[in-house]
């Protein structure tokens, strides 16, 4: 049966987070895969979750299925972080929100319904994306073409380039948006581009779908939600896959969500009915644990507030290595002008350096980042600072 499988080449960002591991290398240095770490190197449980889950565990009694959908407190209460407690009250019953095992399962459960609602409609990317939006929404049987997003230029957006783009599509295609901290490269829209894209999406008849997997970790809760929420408001129809893996850091509990809100509430039902068909077509319902958690601990005053510090400490934290990363670059040499760093939102990164300079970093240094050059901001400490200050400034000025 299985003789004729070929090994498949490794997953460019879980392949090189695996090589990292087994690096003997006693100094090297993981910036690949987009994982927080404490000063110690550690990712350790938000207290405030920790205490959610035990609270969570003492109170249960029985581990029979939960409802399809998934917790309702977390459904509730997901929803309402991601598009605010107003907006989730005025769309009432046009909004939608399903479980999913993690941000992935959300794109997938999104675009299994893109793919039952028009499967003749294209889905547009940012070039560049997420090196998983390919595998992850084409094997849904989607069509994915590219935008123009980034400028390694300037190091950040081309939104001249991105709204000529886009004007472009054809009317009804689907674009793929990231609602904050873009993935791979930290440049984010400003509130005023948003604002302009969400025009041009509603005068074009062009469907965001939005991914967002950093919420908090860009400018701050509220803020992250900026573009969503206003594509929600302006919009008839929005497509939203959230993820809860890094902002409570439950990564390996896979909790996330698919929302979708359209025009009617008759329409609404029906979309959730082909999320659900879906879902039991593949796994049948999320796991429950991890957004058990996440709906216990958002639906308690005091919990949350505990975890919005902790949240708020990460971000600072991750803003502080961010800048020390841009002068400390800067100091140590003067090929490059790495000021844009300090720019940059949320985990990621491009360090826009050559992608021979990238593999002298890994196998002479134990450096790890994507090939790409994309530079987890989030593996950063005070610790490992200055090594890879001086570790990039000695290869780049080689
Ligand atoms: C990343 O981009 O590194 C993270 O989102 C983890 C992943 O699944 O790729």
């Amino acid at each position: 049966m299985f003789e004729q499988l070929k090994t498949l080449p490794a997953d460019p960002i879980l392949g090189l987070n695996q090589t990292f591991l087994q690096d003997p290398n006693p100094s090297k240095i993981n910036l690949s895969v987009g994982v927080y770490q404490n000063a110690e190197g550690l990712t350790p449980i938000f207290s405030a979750v920790k205490k959610a889950e035990q609270e969570l565990i003492d109170a249960q009694t029985t581990k029979s299925y939960a409802p399809q959908a998934g917790a309702p407190d977390f459904i509730e209460f997901a929803t309402k972080l991601l598009l605010g407690d107003a907006i989730t009250q005025a769309l009432g019953e046009r909004a939608a929100t399903v479980m999913t095992p993690g941000g992935c399962g959300a794109l997938r459960m999104g675009a299994e319904l893109l793919k039952q609602s028009k499967p003749s409609a294209t889905l547009w990317v940012s070039d560049p994306t997420w090196a998983n939006h390919y595998p992850l929404l084409e094997s849904a049987g989607l069509t994915l073409k590219r935008y123009t997003y980034y400028s390694s230029e300037t190091h950040g957006v081309d939104f001249d380039g991105m709204l000529e783009s886009l004007s472009q599509i054809p009317e009804g295609d689907v674009v793929l948006l990231h609602g904050c901290c873009h993935n791979p490269t930290g440049a984010d829209l400003s509130q005023a581009q948003w604002d302009q894209v969400i025009t041009l999406l509603g005068e074009r008849n062009l469907l965001p779908f939005i991914d967002t997997a950093y919420q908090g970790f860009g400018d701050g809760l509220e803020q992250d939600a900026y573009g969503l929420r206003q594509a929600a408001t302006k919009l008839p129809e929005v497509l939203i896959a959230s993820s809860c893996s890094k902002n409570f850091g439950l990564y390996r509990e896979r909790v996330g969500a698919v929302t979708v809100v359209t025009q009617t509430e008759a329409q609404t039902g029906a979309a959730k009915s082909h999320i659900l068909s879906a879902a039991r077509r593949s796994y049948s319902m999320s796991p429950y644990h991890g957004g058990g958690i996440v709906g216990h601990l958002l639906g308690r005053e005091n919990l949350r507030a505990e975890w919005q510090a902790e949240l708020e400490n990460v971000r600072k934290r991750m803003n502080k290595l961010r800048h020390g990363l841009a002068t400390g670059l800067n100091d140590a040499q003067s090929k490059i002008d790495f000021s844009f760093v300090a720019d940059s939102k949320g985990m990621f990164c491009y360090l826009g350096i050559p992608t021979q300079d990238v593999l002298t970093l890994r196998s002479e240094y134990g450096l790890y980042l994507l090939e790409s050059t994309r530079f987890n901001v989030a593996g950063l400490s005070e610790k490992n600072l200055p090594v890879i200050v001086e570790r990039v400034a000695e290869v780049i000025t080689r």
